[in-house]
């Protein structure tokens, strides 16, 4: 069974996707997933229950796409990526069961039309996406992204992440000063970080009973987010209570490690998201 179909989520148009190995969708808006679940097992992400479905309003969960830029190094916040239509081009069923789309996305702003994305996202036991960026100007583009991955877990007070023992971060909490990351990852407040690693992290998450592995390429920062109590509630799309049910752990190219694409280049980021039971 393979079956791709188009129709509305929350009011968005969307491509649904279902195969033996998977179920997801997709809104054109961001090429944003909005749901990934492995056959047989729950959603690994998660959506506010707060958040605004809307065109050119960003949704609260999911897999943000921010590009060309990451957070407030531009306006709007992560990039105009998450905001605007993209096209889907193609969709193909690979040999193994898996579903492959691909989506495209050229900005139409003058200050930035010599970019352009495509974003290949393949549904198979686990979810890949590739991010292709090309640089069709005559200068040098430096480049910010992130795949801004939000996990449903079961409570972020017993969940950890393990891959970032002893690996720099900038913390966002605490003016990007540098900390140096002792063992696991665990929360006990706002947690918001820039960590520096090419490495896969993964998700513990005791209470679920489950793992989130997530391996990448082309990528040298992870990005750590929990808003915790007093953000949430700052936040009007992102319920008060929510925050224990999610944690980001991003796939991107931050602050110093975005990266300088040269005139005719092009650059990839992929990350590979699948479940351990
Ligand atoms: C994270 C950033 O990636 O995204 C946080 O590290 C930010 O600083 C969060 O608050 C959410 O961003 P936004 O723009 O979707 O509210």
């Amino acid at each position: 069974m393979n079956n791709v179909r188009f129709a509305k989520w929350n009011g968005l148009d969307a491509v649904y996707v279902s195969n033996d190995l998977s179920d997801g969708i997709i809104t054109l808006m961001g090429a944003h997933m909005v749901s990934f679940t492995p056959k047989g097992s729950q959603d690994l992400l998660w959506i506010s229950g707060k958040s605004i479905f809307e065109e050119g309003k960003a949704i609260r969960g999911g897999i943000p796409v921010c590009w060309p830029w990451f957070g407030r190094a531009g306006n709007p916040g992560h990039g105009f990526a998450r905001l605007n239509i993209w096209a889907l081009e193609s969709v193909s069923m690979e040999k193994d069961g898996s579903t492959r789309l691909e989506l495209f996305y050229q900005p139409k702003q003058t200050d930035f039309d010599f970019l352009s994305a495509k974003l290949f996202v393949t549904f198979g036991k686990g979810l890949k996406m590739e991010l292709v960026t090309a640089n069709n100007g005559k200068e040098d583009f430096v480049l910010g992204e992130a795949f801004h991955t939000y996990f449903k877990i079961g409570d972020i007070r017993t969940a950890s992440v393990i891959g970032l023992d002893k690996t720099d971060y900038l913390d966002n909490c605490d003016n990007l000063k540098t900390v140096n990351q002792q063992g696991d990852v665990v929360f006990s407040a706002e947690t918001d970080r820039v960590y520096t690693s090419k490495e896969t992290a993964v998700i513990n998450d005791p209470t679920m009973k489950r793992k989130i592995r997530i391996e990448k390429s082309g990528s040298n920062n992870t990005v750590v987010w929990n808003p915790w109590v007093a953000k949430s509630i700052a936040m009007a799309d992102f319920g008060d209570q929510e925050y224990p049910g999610m944690v980001c752990v991003e796939t991107a190219n931050a602050f110093g490690g975005r990266v300088t694409l040269a005139p005719g280049k092009s650059n990839s980021m992929v990350c590979v998201i699948t479940e351990e039971k």
